[in-house]
């Protein structure tokens, strides 16, 4: 047998190798030179594209470069047009993709990597629900109802589908309609639908449709799952380690100087908030949909950890004074506002986003009349004091009176939140 001379496929092959091996030995720089000059020999080699799109995906990685990213998501893009790609590399490359192009916050241009695999894979149910939810991301709430009905049509009883559509339901203000969905489809315990969210919904629609015992049952459900702190704590934005309790005295907080400097000014305060009151359009209806029935209104002063220059011209006194404590002029998980609710009106129960900031609300103008319970504990205001409760635990204000209301709150972060945490954590 003489030996045969290496064919060019073989050459080929052999150098897909090295290339393979130095991505797998994570030298990604020439790993990529590799794989492209592979490329430019064999154009239609797909397995050298890939790899120029994950080498390109690691170093975007390693240098936090959003242009390699950019590069990286491109190649995966193009991979997508080759013909005759294999499956498994097709459903990776369009995955990693879509995964990139959230990161980046592109989900509409995700959209069509989704209607790739939706085409492709014709008869799978996931990727048209992982469409949908992308929607649901980017709240285009009637494009996921569009997908989500589709989807139902074929695959009825698909817990991911109904759970979601209930969700778009519900997000829609469709409250009592959104029930049986979100029920049915989380009845099956899909792990597609573990999500805190659509516990989060339900629990609500149930409570506010008077069903509570259900509610309970459903938290309970969420915290079993590990989806809450508890029943009572359902905030979706959690540093694991800090203590919880429904309310704090000023010591626990650690802040008791700058709560005796706001209740040493409050009459200044309270004057500011009220003459903001005769201003147009200052005060702001509450934006959230947690109001059953009332007025209840929020003039904004910080928020996001940046002053509101223009609204604090309006309460100079009030901004100053926020504006000097650092845990609340700089809780980027927080606001700090005058909140004005007339008699009458009802919030419904609910959590807030974060268990990382504290709220406290400086009484300014109480009448008789208005409450507030927090988990299991209903405390009222009073004139030039600050009570303190972490706003994660559920808590619902009743106003009964017949005069409005006026209280400062004020965001603080949570005490025990380290420095570099404080830095790290995404605005709220
Ligand atoms: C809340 O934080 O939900 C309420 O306490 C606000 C308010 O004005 O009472
Ligand atoms: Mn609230």
């Amino acid at each position: 047998n003489e030996p045969t001379s290496p064919t060019e496929e073989d050459l080929l092959r052999r150098q897909l190798e090295l290339a393979d091996d130095e991505f797998n030995m994570e030298r990604f720089d020439s790993a990529l030179v590799s794989y492209r000059r592979l490329l430019a020999a064999d154009p239609k080699c797909f397995k050298a594209l890939f790899g120029i799109a994950r080498s390109l995906d690691r170093l975007a990685e390693a240098k936090r470069s959003n242009a390699f990213l950019q590069e990286a998501i491109d190649a995966y893009l193009n991979l997508l047009a080759f013909e005759e790609l294999p499956d498994d590399i097709f459903v990776s490359a369009a995955q990693r993709a879509i995964n990139r192009l959230r990161f980046r916050g592109f989900h509409m241009k995700a959209v069509a990597v989704h209607k790739q695999l939706i085409e492709r894979f014709n008869d799978t149910v996931e990727y048209r629900n992982d469409l949908a939810i992308n929607y649901l991301m980017v709240n285009r709430l009637s494009d996921a109802e569009r997908i989500l009905l589709d989807t139902l049509s074929i695959w009825p009883d698909d817990p991911v589908a109904l759970s979601h559509y209930g969700l778009v339901l519900k997000l829609g203000g469709k409250t009592e309609e959104s029930i049986p969905h979100l029920l049915r489809g989380l009845s099956y315990d899909h792990p597609g639908t573990r999500d805190s969210r659509l516990y989060f919904h339900l629990g609500d629609a149930l409570s506010r449709s008077g069903r509570n015992h259900e509610a309970m049952k459903t938290y309970q459900s969420g915290v079993d799952k590990g989806l809450f702190r508890s029943v009572h704590q359902r905030s979706l934005y959690n540093v694991e380690h800090l203590a919880a309790r429904p309310w704090w005295t000023h010591k626990q907080t650690t802040y008791e100087d700058f709560f005796r400097i706001l209740e040493s000014n409050w009459k200044v305060i309270r004057d500011e908030g009220l003459s903001a009151m005769k201003l147009r359009g200052v005060y702001q209806d509450e934006a959230e949909n947690l109001r059953d029935v009332g007025d209840w209104k929020q003039f904004q002063l910080f928020g996001r950890g940046a002053m509101n220059a223009e609204n604090c011209k309006k309460a100079p006194v009030t901004c100053k004074i926020v504006g000097n404590f650092a845990p609340a002029r700089g809780c980027k998980r927080g606001q700090t506002k005058f909140s004005v609710m007339e008699g009458g009106t009802h919030v419904w129960p609910h959590c807030g986003p974060t268990n990382c900031r504290l709220r406290a609300h400086l009484g300014l103008v109480v009448p008789p009349g208005p409450a507030i319970r927090v988990a299991g504990e209903t405390r009222k205001w009073k004139e030039g004091r600050v009570i303190v409760f972490d706003d994660s635990f559920e808590h619902e204000v009743w106003h009964n009176g017949t005069s409005l209301r006026l209280v400062l709150i004020v965001d603080v972060w949570h005490p025990e939140l380290s420095m570099a945490e404080k830095a790290s954590l995404s605005p709220i």
